[in-house]
């Protein structure tokens, strides 16, 4: 079965892309490579031992996709990654943001309907629901004011699928780390790490000097914030188990993927610490802006309507962050 995946050479996509293979999909990957690396395209193949298609294709440009739906018969899904995903340069360049991030998913969702694909899934994300007043937060709660141009162009996607006839399933992603155990994929992206896993590995390598703790005096477990740290190939899982559901349900749902529980920076700190058996440099330094103080996902509706439930731990996560880390430049 021909699943079409947007976005599939980057992070996400690339995992997703080696567990729709193991579970007997056909995926082929959509991607204009502007965030990401075609090692990851190579990092595929050798993980799952088989060629794989891919085309260089803009999803914003409706004539790539005509051409593409019109080569490749009998598609029945597509999962959408395509994304610009930098918050800060989302407050710097809305503009840049509005018209990928929501302008590609509508002149996607325009050819699927010409072509009569009917089913997507979407990379939405937990930055919807802004700072939750319930934890841990469940798929009810309302979309807060966005925090960035980032965040306020997932709300609208979300908001957009709501009306389309296509059925959808939208996933708010938590905080995906790690990366796969071969070490052969992995985050490409062009942007100078923003995110605290990736900025813990570039201490442990030296690239930085040290980590600064966005601020201590958070009313949480240790005045630090709290997040829903997710490994990205238990991530990855949870697109094959959507499209299996859009598959045999149809609908238009949304859940969240994350692990259920929350962990203070500090606590990430140590797990990175403790797993890979290094000392972080790390200070206390000021809030940062816009930052939630904690936020991590009920699990309830996606382990009942999905049957899909997080299997690796953060330590292991830790781990195959850093392994990536050393290899990364490498491959
Ligand atoms: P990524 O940048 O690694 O992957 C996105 C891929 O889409 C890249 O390979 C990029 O080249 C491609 N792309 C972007 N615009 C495109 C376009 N117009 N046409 C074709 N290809 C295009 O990012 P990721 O971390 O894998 O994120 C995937 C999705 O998940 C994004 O939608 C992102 O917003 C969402 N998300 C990510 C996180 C996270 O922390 N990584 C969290 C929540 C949601
Ligand atoms: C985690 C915690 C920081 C760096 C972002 C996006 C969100 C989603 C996931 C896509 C926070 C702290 C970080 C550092 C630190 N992406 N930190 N020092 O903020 O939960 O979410 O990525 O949808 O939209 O906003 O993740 O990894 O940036 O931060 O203390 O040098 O680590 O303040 O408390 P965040 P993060």
């Amino acid at each position: 079965m021909k699943i079409i995946v947007t976005g599939g050479a980057g992070y996400i996509g690339s995992h997703t892309v080696v567990e729709l293979f193991k579970a007997g999909f056909e995926p082929i990957i959509v991607d204009n490579m502007c965030n990401t690396d075609i090692r990851n395209i190579e990092g595929i193949k050798k993980i799952l031992k088989k060629d794989l298609k891919w085309y260089n294709i803009d999803c914003s440009n409706s004539q790539q996709l005509a051409t593409l739906f019109e080569k490749e018969k009998n598609i029945i899904g597509v999962i959408h990654f395509a994304a610009y995903k930098s918050v800060e340069e989302s407050v710097r360049l809305p503009e840049k943001y509005f018209k990928n991030n929501i302008g590609s998913l509508e002149v996607l969702l325009e050819q699927m309907k010409q072509f009569n694909i009917n089913n997507i899934v979407f990379s939405s994300s937990c930055t919807v629901y802004g700072s939750p007043d319930i934890l841990p937060v469940n798929e009810d709660a309302p979309f807060k004011k966005a925090e960035s141009p980032y965040g306020e162009s997932k709300q609208v996607c979300e908001n957009i699928l709501q009306k389309s006839d296509i059925a959808s399933v939208s996933l708010r992603y938590f905080n995906p780390i790690g990366s796969h155990d071969t070490g052969l994929i992995g985050d490409c992206s062009a942007d100078k790490p923003a995110n605290l896993v990736p900025i813990i590995c570039e201490v442990a390598k030296g690239v930085r000097e040290k980590l600064i703790v966005n601020g201590d005096d958070y009313n949480t477990i240790d005045g630090t914030c709290v997040r829903d740290y997710i490994h990205v190939v238990d991530l990855a899982k949870s697109h094959v188990k959507a499209l299996n559901y859009l598959l045999t349900n149809s609908g238009k749902l949304v859940f969240n993927i994350g692990t259920g529980s929350g962990l203070s920076v500090l606590e990430a700190i140590f797990a990175f610490e403790q797993a890979n058996k290094m000392k972080i440099n790390y200070s206390i330094g000021p809030r940062r802006k816009g930052d939630v103080e904690e936020i991590y996902s009920d699990t309830n509706k996606v382990t009942k309507l999905l049957d899909w439930e997080p299997e690796i731990s953060v330590e292991k996560a830790m781990l195959d962050a850093w392994n990536w880390e050393l290899r990364k430049n490498k491959i």
